[in-house]
């Protein structure tokens, strides 16, 4: 174990003041739900629960995009490790890590250096792993940050080999609206030295390949999984506040925004009810059918997501879909500043 400790370092990053991440909880679910239409912020999905729901949404049998840019990934890891040689991979919410084995494995097979750092919100899965993949790499060396994904952008020193890889896949760039996508992506430009790649995994815009059924159904589930997903976020504010949703009487609705290119999440109240969220003092009324706004996964458009990156000086250097063009990686590299 002695010799797994001295390849393994795990470090929880500060907060900082003043950012929308850290303003308080309560403040954001009163701002949320006092506000025309109602929302709630997405990182609320994330209990104990609700990540052991979003696992097994990723093996849905609908839900596409895990099992395309797994196969993408294995396709190209090899070229992708080629193109960059010995690096450091910075993967911003890591959870489990298991596609980012396709990269370990491509870049051990070529005897390639790799330093990797995974960053989660979740100390649990974050150290749970780490120590999974320093069995099965035996040169591996893991630094894992347990914070946000600003935490890290803001807080990451200079990389020690001689480039650094930041990988962000899973689409979850699709779960940013736009503005605040475009100044995320700068906080990426900015956590990297000209030559340093930025690793992208998006999933594509409905097409005469992929039709919007195929899209909807990927978040709306036959065996309801990503309804009690959707609906978890209510249990765990239920706990977390001391409040009373009735499960029952919200439903899941999930549609694809056409002008918006994205799917939307909701949570639909079935009747007029009023809930309470004791510790916080708060007092909400629903009308019937009221919707609460919990998510959106943007899809993107293989020309304007480059152009994107090219407004952050990120020049594609790879780029490859599976054949029936549902999901995207993108691999760039960021030019002088
Ligand atoms: N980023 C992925 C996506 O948009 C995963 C994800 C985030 C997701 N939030 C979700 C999947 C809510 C289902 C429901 O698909």
């Amino acid at each position: 174990m002695a010799e797994l400790g001295d390849r393994l370092h795990i470090q929880t990053l500060l907060a900082r003041a003043n950012t929308p991440q850290n303003s308080d909880d309560a403040d954001v679910v009163i701002q949320g739900l006092t506000q025309i239409p109602k929302t709630l912020p997405a990182r609320f999905f994330y209990d104990d629960a609700g990540s052991q729901l979003f696992e097994q949404i990723c093996d849905l049998p609908e839900y596409y995009l895990t099992r395309t840019e797994t196969a993408i990934l294995k396709d190209c890891a090899e070229a992708i490790a080629k193109l960059t040689g010995s690096l450091e991979l910075v993967e911003l919410g890591s959870g489990s890590s298991t596609k980012t084995r396709i990269l370990l494995d491509a870049y051990a097979h070529q005897n390639l250096t790799l330093r990797y750092i995974p960053i989660d919100v979740s100390a649990g899965i974050l150290k749970e792993t780490a120590q999974s993949l320093l069995q099965d790499y035996a040169t591996l060396k893991i630094l894992g940050l347990v914070g946000t994904y600003q935490q890290a952008l803001q807080q990451l020193g200079p990389s020690t080999l001689p480039s650094r890889m930041i990988a962000f896949i899973g689409s979850s760039l699709g779960n940013l609206p736009p503005a605040e996508c475009h100044e995320f992506l700068g906080q990426i430009a900015a956590a990297l030295q000209p030559g340093d790649y930025f690793l992208l995994g998006i999933d594509l815009q409905p097409s005469v390949y992929k039709s919007k059924a195929v899209l909807e159904a990927a978040y709306d589930d036959a065996q309801g999984i990503t309804a009690a997903f959707n609906l978890n976020m209510l249990r765990h504010l239920n706990r977390k506040f001391d409040g009373d949703f009735d499960l029952n009487q919200f439903e899941h609705v999930a549609f694809y925004n056409q002008e918006r290119h994205q799917i939307e999440m909701h949570l639909r109240s079935c009747r007029a009810q009023t809930v309470h969220l004791k510790s916080i003092g708060l007092t909400v009324d629903l009308a019937e059918d009221e919707t609460i706004h919990t998510e959106i996964s943007r899809k993107f458009d293989l020309d304007a997501i480059q152009a994107e990156l090219r407004s952050h000086q990120l020049e594609t250097v790879h780029i490859q879909t599976d054949p029936e063009h549902r999901f995207a990686v993108v691999l760039s590299q960021i030019q002088e500043h």
